[in-house]
């Protein structure tokens, strides 16, 4: 398991098989990107589309969330659950318009100050809305990592998150000038969410399987492994 030509084969793999239609795929705009990352952080894609829609077609941007009150904003995410986040989303609008004149950071240090908002989050949202070279870590890429570099121990450990961390770092800083962020990005949680599922690992079709270290051990099925308790 290497992390050299990891980023360009995942991005190869992406401009074919990826999603390409999903309704925050094709903007630049770092509100509707922070708006869809938050709401695919604990709920999958065939949910979050319509209530995606329905959101922005009552709070185009960030200045209409933050005018809105909280109970007018609660019908919009009913359904969505864990509402903690709704609360998060519209305390993050009021902080924009307050603190940053109503122009959402794109910056992942500035971002990560922002409530609802980690370090994977932040990343995601600075890679789809301008480029930059900052890797991504959550659920589905760590799955991709688990299996890829054979970590044996729960993906959720601190040593093994800080280890994750820095093996996406490295994958991101050895792909080529030109990178990609956006196809890698998108490409990671593809295949997390397709190929590389929890479930069903479908090592045949996978573009990383060459170099993946549980499938040359036929452990693709124990790895991740459960939360220890
Ligand atoms: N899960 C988290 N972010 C996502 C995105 N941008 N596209 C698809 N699934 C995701």
């Amino acid at each position: 398991a290497s992390t050299a030509g990891f980023a360009q084969t995942v991005v190869a793999w992406q401009r074919v098989y990826g999603r390409h239609d999903l309704p925050w795929q094709g903007t630049r705009d770092p509100y509707r990107i922070w708006l869809s990352e938050i709401m695919l952080q604990q709920t999958q894609v065939a949910t979050v589309i319509a209530y995606y829609t329905r959101f922005l077609e009552r709070f185009p941007d960030v200045q209409a969330l933050a005018a809105a009150t909280q109970d007018e904003v609660m019908p919009y995410w009913a359904g969505l659950g864990y509402y903690a986040r709704a609360r998060n989303l519209h305390r993050c609008a009021q902080i924009v318009c307050e603190q940053w004149q109503g122009r959402f950071p794109t910056n992942p240090e500035d971002l990560q100050q922002l409530p609802g908002i980690g370090r994977s989050t932040a990343a995601a949202i600075a890679a789809f809305s301008t480029g930059m070279r900052t890797p991504i870590l959550d659920g589905n890429v760590k799955r991709v990592f688990a299996r890829y570099f054979s970590f044996r121990e729960h993906p959720g450990l601190r040593l093994v998150e800080q280890r994750m961390w820095a093996l996406a770092e490295d994958i991101v800083a050895q792909g080529p000038a030109d990178l990609d962020m956006v196809a890698y990005t998108q490409g990671m949680m593809d295949l997390g969410a397709s190929l590389c599922s929890r479930g069903k690992p479908q090592c045949d079709a996978c573009p990383l399987a060459q170099g993946c270290q549980a499938r040359a051990d036929g452990t693709q099925h124990l790895i991740p492994a459960p939360k220890p308790r």
